[in-house]
């Protein structure tokens, strides 16, 4: 979430932003009373039903690609010429929708986080509730798969790529493998994963889990509030291979933990998304966890890899001789800010004639097995069912259509939870 309140690595440039925006938004609030197209047609607005960081105020938009203009706000009265709800999946209150509902506007949900943050959207009936999505998977109506890869230009990018046999020179002080991360208790189970890998391979451990380096002091304040700051990925590079599991398996979804290695020219150990094949540069650009039987045959792999420069250098075609074979990265990159990009495309679609419910129906947009429990800590497979459980009663509250407690909801779904019935 972090990296959407300041998206921008210079600090002066952000500010500078942050006060053209503030400018920018005053101005706005002199003109929005009255806000028309150049036919003098009143805009669409488009209402944020869920609280949004980014949007304290009420927004002009213009979409370039049909010139298209919507006024976006989070002033619920704001009905006049409402076109679309949007939601942001994540900040959800399963209480908290607009009814009576109206179904000649739409319901438009953008959530590209994984399931941690809300499960009952893991089950088709919550994913019907809206007419327009946009998630990381392929098959929602605006895929932001590629949302943390903000240029493919970065995959062939030189500025951070160490030659193998300067990173050969690196092993006597450093492990051949990086492990960095700040969130331990994941439905994968990440650090379980890394912890029995490391009985095979070194592995060194930085941030806050399974810790046994400890970051160079410039680097401990950076970590974790920027993606791909300069700093970190210049301490990244040195690194042979580096760990890449994201915190959850689901169908496309990836994240900079995968494009961060490939941004520095480091080979990633990935884990996450099963379709991952689709969205690599070339052919063998990772080393795919569940392409083996055993972490055991992970490391030996990882072994043989790293004292052969010819098989290490096979995972390099993007940087060694600027090749990305993969056509799908190139029409999949977003060319603003997803979020943005999200408003725009619904705003578009309120233009156009549209019928909303074209959409299939089984087709799932938020593809995430439950998970197994590979160790007794992990309890989310639970959040799964809970998820199930609530899913339901949304599904039978939001058809009755009127307003419901908190407290309504909780009692439904916790009867189902516990009569097995969901
Ligand atoms: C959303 O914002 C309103 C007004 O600032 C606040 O009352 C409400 O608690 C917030 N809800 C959430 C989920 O943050
Ligand atoms: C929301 O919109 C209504 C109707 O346009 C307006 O009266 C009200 O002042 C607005 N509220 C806020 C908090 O801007
Ligand atoms: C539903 O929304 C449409 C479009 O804004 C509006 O014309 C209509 O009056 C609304 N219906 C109700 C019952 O509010
Ligand atoms: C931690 O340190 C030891 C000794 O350097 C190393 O062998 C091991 O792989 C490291 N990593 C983890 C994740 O335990
Ligand atoms: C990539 O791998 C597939 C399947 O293993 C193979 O058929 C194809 O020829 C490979 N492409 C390149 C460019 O190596
Ligand atoms: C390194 O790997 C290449 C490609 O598989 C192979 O031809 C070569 O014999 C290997 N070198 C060593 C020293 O094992
Ligand atoms: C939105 O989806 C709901 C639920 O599937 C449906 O009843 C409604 O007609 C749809 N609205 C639009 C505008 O397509």
């Amino acid at each position: 979430m972090l990296h959407y309140v300041c998206y921008l690595k210079l600090k002066t440039l952000c500010f500078l932003i942050i006060i053209f925006v503030f400018c920018h938004l005053i101005f706005q609030e002199f003109i929005f009373l009255n806000i028309k197209d150049e036919d003098g047609h009143s805009l669409p607005i488009l209402i944020w039903w869920t609280n949004f960081t980014r949007l304290q105020r009420d927004r002009l938009i213009s979409c370039s690609e049909r010139a298209c203009k919507c006024l976006v706000t989070s002033n619920r009265t704001r009905s006049r010429e409402l076109a679309a709800y949007l939601f942001y999946g994540s900040h959800i209150e399963n209480d908290d929708f607009p009814l009576p509902r109206n179904y000649t506007i739409p319901w438009a949900i953008f959530h590209e986080e994984s399931p941690k943050n809300y499960a009952p959207f893991l089950y088709l009936e919550t994913q019907n509730i809206f007419n327009l999505t946009s998630t990381f998977s392929r098959y929602s109506d605006f895929p932001v798969t590629l949302q943390y890869l903000e240029d493919l230009a970065l995959i062939k990018d030189l500025t951070y790529y160490v030659p193998v046999d300067t990173k050969n020179k690196y092993l006597d002080e450093i492990a051949p493998v990086l492990y960095i991360q700040s969130d331990c208790d994941t439905p994968v189970s990440r650090d379980y994963l890394v912890r029995e890998l490391a009985k095979f391979v070194q592995i060194d451990s930085y941030g806050k889990c399974l810790t046994n380096k400890s970051f160079p002091k410039e680097l401990d304040e950076v970590y974790s509030l920027d993606l791909y700051n300069e700093k970190l990925l210049r301490f990244i590079s040195k690194y042979k291979f580096i760990i890449a599991f994201e915190n959850s398996v689901c169908d496309d979804y990836i994240t900079e933990k995968l494009w961060r290695p490939l941004i520095v020219g480091s080979v990633p150990i990935y884990l996450g998304s099963p379709t991952i094949e689709d969205w690599l540069p070339n052919n063998n650009s990772a080393i795919l966890i569940k392409n083996y039987n055993s972490l055991e045959e992970v490391a030996n792999l990882i072994k043989k890899i790293n004292a052969n420069d010819t098989l290490y250098e096979r995972f390099l075609q993007h940087k060694l001789k600027s090749k990305v074979s993969n056509n799908l990265l190139q029409k999949n990159i977003l060319k603003d800010h997803p979020i943005l990009a999200f408003e725009c495309f619904v705003c578009e679609r309120t233009h156009q004639s549209y019928t909303y419910n074209k959409r299939n129906n089984d087709l799932n947009i938020y593809d995430c097995p439950k998970p197994k429990a590979p160790e007794k800590e992990n309890t989310w497979y639970q959040h799964w069912d809970v998820g199930k459980c609530q899913a339901k009663a949304l599904e039978i509250l939001l058809a009755k259509d009127t307003p419901y407690t908190s407290s309504l909801f909780e009692e439904t779904w916790k009867t189902y939870f516990y009569n097995k019935n969901c």
